[in-house]
C-alpha cells in the first residue's frame, strides 16, 4: 500500500498470533516493512518467515521486475528478519545495511544465506538520488543490534520496535485507531517488551529530540502521524518509571477464596482512601496483561495462598516475568492465606524486595478471613 509519495508499506498482518515469547497478543500484530522507490530501490526491514512469500509478492506488485538495491536491517529478531533468506535469494545483488551486531547476529541466524553487508555507524548515511537515509543505532531497544533509520527529506523515522504496538486489526495510521487505543496498545507493548531498557529509551528520545520528525513508521502496528507528541510524552514517562501516585494494582491467585477476600479487602481499603484500584486474578488473566496494567501504577500488591510450601504457579510465573521487566519506583505488599506453614507470603515478599520496591508490611491469614 502506498503511504507517501514513492514510499510503500509492505507489511504483513498477523491477526491470528496470540503468543509472542511469553507475551499474549490478544489482537495479533503486524510485521512492518517499507519500500522506498528512487533511482535505487530500498527495502526497510523484512517480515516474519511464514510471510516471506506475501512480502515478495507485495514487492513485485510495486516494482515489477526491477531489483531491490539496498536493504536496511534495523533489527535481527526473527519477527523482522525471518524473511531475509527468501528475500536475498530473490534479490542476490541487494546490499544489506545494519550495525556490526546486526551482521554478527544475521550470520548466526541465517548461516546459509549469502549477501553483501555494510556495517554502519551512528550518523552514517545512505544516499539515493532523492533520499538520504541516516542510521541511528539504538542498542537494546530492543536487542544489541537495534537501529532506527531517519529519512531526512521526508522527515520519517523508521523506528523499528520503538513506538511499536501489537495490533493486528488492520489499521494503517494512528488516525484510524484513535489516541486512546494507540496509547493503550503502545503501553501494553512498552510494558511487555521495552520496559527494562528505560535508560536506552531516554537516549533514543534525546536523539529523536534533535531531529524534526513528521512521521514515525514503527515495525509493529500503526504509522504515527498525528499523535507524535503524545506518544513521545508517554515514552518519556514510561522510560523514567513515572507512575500514577493514586493507582493500585492487586494481582493474585486463590485456592479456596481466602486470598481473594484479602484482595477485595485491600481494594476496599485503598478505594476508601481515594486510590484507583484494579484487581487482577491470575486464573482469569495472563501475566502479560497484569504487566500491562501495572505500567503506570505506583502500588503493586501481590497475593497467593501457600500451596505445597510454595506460592501458586501462576503467581510465581508473574513474578518471574515482572522481575525480568524491571519496573522501578514502586511500593509493594505481599499477602495471602495459609493452612499450616505459610511460605508463599515470605517468598513473594522476598521477590518484591529484590525488585527494589519499597515494601509495606505483609498481610497473611490462616485458613479463612
Ligand atoms: Fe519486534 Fe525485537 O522484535
Amino acid at each position: 500500500m502506498k503511504i507517501f509519495e514513492n514510499i510503500y508499506s509492505v507489511r504483513a498482518v498477523d491477526s491470528e498470533i496470540r503468543e509472542f515469547h511469553g507475551y499474549k497478543t490478544p489482537i495479533g500484530t503486524t510485521y512492518n516493512a517499507y519500500l522506498v522507490i528512487d533511482d535505487k530501490i530500498t527495502l526497510i526491514d523484512f517480515v516474519k518467515a511464514p510471510f516471506a512469500n506475501e512480502l515478495l509478492n507485495d514487492i513485485q506488485a510495486i516494482i515489477g521486475e526491477k531489483p531491490i538495491d539496498y536493504i536496511i536491517c534495523n533489527h535481527v529478531e526473527p519477527d523482522h528478519s525471518g524473511a531475509l533468506p527468501e528475500v536475498v535469494k530473490s534479490y542476490p545483488n541487494a546490499i544489506v545495511y545494519g550495525t556490526a551486531a546486526c551482521e554478527k547476529e544475521l550470520k548466526a541466524y541465517y548461516p546459509d544465506s549469502t549477501y553483501d553487508f555494510k556495517v554502519v555507524q551512528n550518523g552514517d548515511c545512505l544516499h539515493t538520488s532523492h533520499h538520504t537515509f541516516r542510521f541511528l543505532p539504538m542498542p537494546m531497544v530492543h536487542w544489541p543490534d537495534s537501529m532506527s533509520t531517519y529519512l531526512e527529506e521526508e522527515k520519517i523515522l523508521f523506528s523499528n520496535d520503538a513506538f511499536g504496538q501489537h495490533i493486528g486489526t488492520g489499521e494503517m495510521f494512528d488516525t484510524d485507531l484513535g489516541l486512546e487505543k494507540l496509547l493503550d496498545r503502545a503501553g501494553d507493548y512498552y510494558a511487555n517488551i521495552v520496559l527494562p531498557f528505560g535508560m536506552q529509551v531516554q537516549k533514543v528520545l534525546e536523539a529523536a529530540g534533535a531531529i524534526d520528525i513528521k512521521t514515525i513508521c514503527p515495525s509493529h502496528g500503526t504509522i504515527i502521524k498525528k499523535f507524535i507528541p503524545e506518544i513521545i510524552e508517554k515514552y518519556s514517562d514510561w522510560s523514567a518509571n513515572k507512575v500514577k501516585e493514586d493507582k493500585v494494582v492487586i494481582i493474585f491467585d486463590t485456592m479456596w477464596g481466602t486470598t481473594r477476600k484479602l484482595a477485595q479487602k485491600l481494594s476496599d481499603d485503598y478505594t476508601q482512601k481515594g486510590f484507583h484500584v484494579e484487581i487482577i486474578n491470575l486464573s482469569d488473566y495472563h501475566y502479560s496483561y497484569a504487566m500491562s496494567r501495572l505500567l503506570e501504577a505506583k502500588y503493586i500488591f501481590v497475593g497467593s495462598p501457600t500451596l505445597n510450601n510454595q506460592m501458586m504457579p501462576t503467581v510465581s510465573a508473574f513474578l518471574t516475568y515482572m522481575q525480568g521487566l524491571k519496573p522501578k519506583n514502586r511500593v509493594s505488599l505481599a499477602f495471602g492465606s495459609y493452612g499450616w506453614s505459610g511460605e508463599s507470603i515470605t517468598k513473594i515478599n522476598d521477590i518484591l524486595t529484590s525488585c527494589g520496591f519499597e515494601m509495606l508490611d505483609p498481610i497473611k491469614t490462616m485458613w479463612n478471613y
